[in-house]
């Protein structure tokens, strides 16, 4: 057994005009469930692209499974498996056919295939379908059996590049459930990437939260809600509030990380939420801003991604579904 699943060294990737991964340094150790979070153009496939030898780093380098990604490539490959953001099944075999493909790929011998087949099949929750074509798979289908090719090999380290992205949230928490068991049943280490704060929060032992190629946070989720403070306090003003100053009247009463989410909206950390409501409405009446409504809440993932960027995640997510339900739509279509 190796000491680290992943190791990265100021790995940073450069293209023509963006930095899209810049000086990233992770370990990640064998057998965690590791979340890369962000919001869109963030870095989060390339910097996954790096790490299974698609791609080589611009500077800096990365050890998988103790194998150097650049110098020992074929190495790493052989100990990865990967589900790309992108479909790549071929919709016109069975679910079964393409499992027998990958299988075939890797040099899996006949009888082990056959076994490891039914294997993933039932982990996956796909056999009684396993012999339909994959163009007639609802869109969770798809992703539960890429999800099983990309393990049928039982690599050391999955990556799932977005899992469930453009999925219904009940068949998201389902997939939830089959990484959750491949983590506890095979002791498979994952790294996925999500824009998704739910579903890094549910699922991942730690996580790193990149934006713009950078690790701004890196923790167990608990330990990045409890950084930003006992409680939230969100306020919806009237839209012809003056936002910008409410804020730095915030920041000068003591209130230092208060950051505007939406053009009539504030966020506020603090500690001891109830009591501080009323002093944060005074200073708002203060300014002459009329308040909508004010809520309490814990601190969630976006909270702390708004505490370390100054901005929120969510203000991608909705635009991104809908695109890449969009791309699924017609990529289907093409076949
Ligand atoms: N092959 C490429 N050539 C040029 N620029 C690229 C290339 N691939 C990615 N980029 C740029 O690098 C940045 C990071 O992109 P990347 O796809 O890694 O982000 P991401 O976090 O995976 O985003 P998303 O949530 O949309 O999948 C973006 O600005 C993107 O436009
Ligand atoms: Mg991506």
């Amino acid at each position: 057994m190796v000491l680290y699943a992943i190791q990265t060294n100021a790995i940073s990737k450069n293209f023509d005009r963006v930095t899209a991964v810049k000086n990233v340094t992770i370990s990640i150790k064998p057998g965690e469930l590791f979340g890369l979070l962000g919001p869109n153009g963030a870095g989060k496939t390339t910097l996954i692209n790096m790490l299974s030898t698609l791609m080589p780093p611009s500077s800096g380098g990365a050890r998988v499974w103790d194998f150097d990604v650049v110098k020992d490539a074929s190495f790493v490959r052989q100990s990865i498996g990967v589900v790309f953001q992108d479909s790549t099944l071929d919709y016109r075999l069975s679910g079964r056919e393409n499992l027998d493909l990958q299988g075939r790929l890797y040099g899996l011998d006949s009888r082990f295939r056959k076994k490891r087949i039914e294997e993933v099949l039932t982990l996956v929750e796909l056999t009684d379908r396993a012999d339909s074509v994959v163009r007639t798979y609802s869109g969770g289908m798809l992703r539960r059996l890429e999800i099983a090719r990309g393990f049928i090999h039982k690599p050391h380290v999955l990556f799932l590049d977005e899992p469930t992205l453009g999925l219904d949230p009940q068949t998201r928490t389902h997939i939830w459930e089959y990484i959750k068991t491949l983590t506890e049943e095979e002791g498979v280490t994952i790294v996925l990437t999500t824009h998704y704060m739910e579903e890094a929060d549910h699922l991942c032992s730690r996580i790193a939260i990149i934006d713009h190629g950078e690790i701004v946070a890196l923790d167990a989720p608990d330990a990045l809600k409890n950084e930003v403070g006992g409680e939230v306090i969100t306020l919806e003003l009237e839209d012809s509030a003056d936002i910008a100053g409410l804020c730095s009247v915030y920041k000068k009463n003591g209130y230092a990380k208060t950051v505007s989410l939406k053009k009539n909206e504030l966020s506020i950390p603090v500690n001891d939420g109830e009591r501080q409501i009323p002093h944060v409405l005074r200073l708002a009446s203060s300014t002459g801003a009329s308040i909508g409504s004010v809520s309490l809440h814990k601190p969630t993932l976006n909270d702390v991604f708004l505490h370390h960027t100054g901005r929120a995640i969510r203000d991608t997510e909705a635009s991104e579904t809908e695109h890449v339900r969009s791309r699924v739509q017609s990529k289907m279509r093409q076949q």
